[in-house]
């Protein structure tokens, strides 16, 4: 078989113990693989200044697959993290965690086995944050039709591949029915294409209450990035916490695999490590390569090192970091894995997604005004009309204020019979400006055939 070249990085603290572990457990189980050691994170930056120097990043691009071990950040310093770095600069759309039950790691569930889908990039991660006014903090909620898509679909082509029957779309479209909304339209477009998966959706609240009572229930998850970051952290828990959690950021060009626990340094260098996360992310990369029969042999041995007891001390037992992996190593079976391969990760979910046109008529705009207090607003500016100011999306006027604690921060609606054009919103402002109205903040309405393309306020 033809070796593949892996970048990888062993990282600070604990790293290059667990990353051992690995390379040992590769070489007696014959995998087809070989490594090419990149540098990342507190050695690089204090040879290069650059905790991920650019040759590192050459690497993964040229070989299309890394594992990584945990590296630190700096607390001082301004150094970015390492992580993000890595993601952003290889655009890394996807995130895939695995909670799986595991024999003798003791937790409240059993014959739970759950693949969590995160995407990567943007929603909340996008940090685009601003205040508005010296009370009111804002952070762009920004959910892409071509995000979600290469997420969704990453999620639906690995329940395929690793013969997984259903797929849920974790979201809170109930209530974010603009922005979780057109993540859920986007997954019903992508479930179409799948008829072989069972689909169906959760709202986010109920799908963490549903976690911690019935996890055994879910099998493939696909999250927008902030429920996904929070879920995956809570499936963590119920499978035996950050230890045995391993993980996966998967981009169009290629993936970076790693365990989802720091670098320990409290424990570093003194054999104490457990390897089990940064195994469990090395069988994912090797199922991702296609690899299935070694990783179903490495799995195999790591299930039956710990059911038999061998452990390491987080977990409640003696093995050192050594002593475990080669109970991994003795309990190898290797008949026939060689031939047990599938065709690596197809790149289908980084198609371009296609994007969509839509012939949107400008009607009105929504302009947010600092005041302290509510504003006095005119009723009529040029072909727009105030149809309501609100406050913290709750309605106050037209009609009696309700009695609510009022924050210097209120959207007024402007809006006009006919379709206007950018210059009549500008002239809208610049009369607002010149009355002294304190505007901050700005959102064109828009609509499509009469349909509405922003969302109502509560009481509107
Ligand atoms: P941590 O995960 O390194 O440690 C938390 C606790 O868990 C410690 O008591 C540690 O000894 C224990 N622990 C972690 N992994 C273990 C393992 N494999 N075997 C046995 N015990 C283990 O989290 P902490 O202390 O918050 O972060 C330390 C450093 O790691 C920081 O610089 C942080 O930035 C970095 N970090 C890096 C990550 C990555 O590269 N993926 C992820 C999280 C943190």
């Amino acid at each position: 078989m033809d070796m593949r070249t892996v970048t990888l990085i062993q990282g600070d603290g604990i790293g290059p113990e667990i990353c051992q572990s690995v390379i040992d457990v590769f070489a007696a189980a014959k995998v087809p693989v070989q490594w090419e050691m990149a540098m990342a994170g507190l050695e690089a930056i204090e040879k290069f200044g650059n905790g991920v120097p650019p040759e590192t990043l050459e690497s993964i691009k040229r070989n299309q697959v890394a594992l990584k071990g945990p590296t630190t950040t700096p607390v001082a310093g301004g150094h970015k993290s390492v992580n993000v770095t890595i993601r952003k600069a290889l655009e890394l759309y996807a995130n895939v965690r695995l909670a799986k039950s595991m024999p003798a790691v003791e937790t409240r569930f059993e014959n739970v086995d759950v693949l969590i889908v995160r995407e990567n990039i943007e929603d909340t991660y996008a940090g685009i944050e601003h205040m508005q006014t010296p009370n009111v903090a804002q952070c762009l909620k920004l959910i892409t039709r071509q995000g979600s898509m290469a997420a969704i679909r990453y999620a639906f082509e690995e329940a395929r591949k690793l013969g997984r029957k259903k797929v849920t779309c974790v979201h809170k479209a109930n209530i974010h029915k603009i922005s979780d909304g057109l993540f859920l339209n986007v997954f019903r477009e992508v479930a179409a294409e799948y008829p072989d998966i069972e689909a169906n959706d959760i709202i986010v609240d109920n799908c963490c209450m549903q976690l911690v009572s019935r996890p055994e229930q879910f099998d493939v998850l696909v999250l927008p990035n902030l429920y996904g970051d929070i879920v995956s952290d809570l499936c963590a828990g119920i499978v035996g916490g950050l230890g045995v959690a391993p993980g996966g950021n998967i981009g169009r060009d290629c993936a970076v695999f790693e365990a989802v626990h720091g670098s320990a340094p409290d424990i570093a260098g003194k054999g104490l490590a457990n390897p089990t996360a940064i195994l469990l992310s090395s069988i994912q990369m090797l199922q991702y390569m296609g690899l299935i029969g070694y990783a179903s042999a490495i799995q195999s041995a790591l299930e039956s090192a710990l059911a038999d007891g061998v452990k390491t001390r987080d977990l409640g037992g003696t093995a050192s970091t050594s002593e475990f992996t080669a109970g991994i190593i003795a309990r190898l079976h290797l008949e026939g894995v060689e031939g047990k391969t599938v065709a690596a990760r197809s790149n289908a979910a980084a198609k371009a997604p296609t994007l969509i046109a839509e012939d949107w008529q400008l009607v009105g705009a929504d302009v947010f005004v600092e005041n302290h207090g509510l504003p006095q607003m005119p009723e009529k500016i040029g072909p727009f009309t105030l149809r309501l100011i609100s406050n913290r999306g709750t309605k106050v006027w037209p009609g009696a204020t309700p009695d609510i604690l009022l924050v210097d921060h209120f959207r007024n609606r402007y809006v006009a019979e006919t379709s206007v054009t950018r210059a009549d919103v500008l002239a809208l402002l610049q009369e607002l400006t010149a009355m002294g109205k304190h505007w901050c903040h700005v959102e064109l309405l828009n609509q499509v055939a009469g349909e509405a393309r922003y969302s109502k306020a509560q009481g509107e």
